[in-house]
């Protein structure tokens, strides 16, 4: 598929600021980030950032789920271990609170630049057709941002279900074995996470790859083969395991 690499119209630039009592070095250096976060590679960037700080949680996230096939005593002690990394140098769930706090300040950056580089791409294209109809985007990036969408209101029913408990069958607060089983026993549930898995794959099929394009990786000898092959097998690989457990317990493998 290929890219969308025309210019868009970046905002016109405000007036400079003047050179602070720390020199005009540094006042240099925050015009330049200002710059480059007004620019359309700056939010690229970013988001290609966040992205992969993110797609390296869901990678772990997925790997720690599998230690649902070595039965409760392996998955709850697991979510208990999430809740001390780092002692005694860190105090209590000190380090998952810093994670969460890192993957937060990731998903705000990566939302709000894919909102604000989806409005600037359609700005940049006012011109209808005789029926009426906008110059459509290309396949990937409508499917990028419904997709996107999607996979925002799945970790909001997510988040909703396995750790506030709001939308469980049946919250134990301290077991997530058992909440993960008696969610998996209702077909609904397992519907809505089948939908919010197929998305986090097609999102990161893509994601991966335009990150690394972003990020530099300029297509070189087959590189760009190599890079969306290498985007496709970790789209595969995190969306089947993911999925492993939901269908562990529709089998009865897990339960
Ligand atoms: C079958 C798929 C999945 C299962 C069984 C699962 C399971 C869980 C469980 C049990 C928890 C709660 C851990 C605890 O509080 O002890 C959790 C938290 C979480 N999950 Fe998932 N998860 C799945 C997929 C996903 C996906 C696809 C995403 C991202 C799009 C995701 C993002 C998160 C996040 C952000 C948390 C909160 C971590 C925290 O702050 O404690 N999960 N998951």
């Amino acid at each position: 598929m290929a890219i969308d690499i025309r210019v868009r119209p970046e905002r016109p630039e405000r007036s400079a600021p003047t050179a602070g009592p720390a020199g005009p070095a540094r006042s240099g250096r925050v015009r330049g980030l200002r710059l480059l976060w007004r620019s359309s590679i700056g939010k690229k960037a970013v988001m290609a950032v966040t992205g992969l700080i993110m797609v390296a949680f869901l990678l772990v996230h997925m790997l720690g789920n599998l230690k649902i096939f070595f039965g409760p005593h392996d998955f709850d002690g697991y979510a208990a271990w999430l809740r001390t990394i780092g002692e005694p140098v860190l105090h209590g769930a000190w380090f998952l609170w810093i994670l969460r706090a890192v993957l937060l300040v990731a998903l705000v950056a990566h939302v709000t630049c894919a909102a604000q580089l989806s409005r600037r791409d359609l700005a940049a294209r006012p011109v209808r057709y005789a029926h009426g109809q906008r110059a459509r985007a290309s396949f990937a990036t409508r499917t990028m941002r419904w997709g996107g969408v999607i996979l925002g209101l799945f970790l909001v029913w997510h988040l909703l279900d396995l750790t506030a408990g709001v939308t469980n069958p049946d919250f134990d607060k301290g077991g997530p074995y058992h909440n993960v089983v008696v969610d998996f026993q209702v077909w609904w549930i397992n519907v809505i996470y089948i939908v919010g898995l197929l998305m986090v794959g097609l999102h990161i099929n893509h994601g991966f790859w335009s990150a690394t394009r972003t990020l530099g990786l300029r297509p070189r000898h087959g590189r760009d083969t190599a890079l969306r092959i290498t985007g496709s097998v970790l789209a595969a690989v995190i969306t089947l395991g993911f999925l492993a457990v939901p269908i562990g317990v529709m089998t009865g493998l897990v339960r």
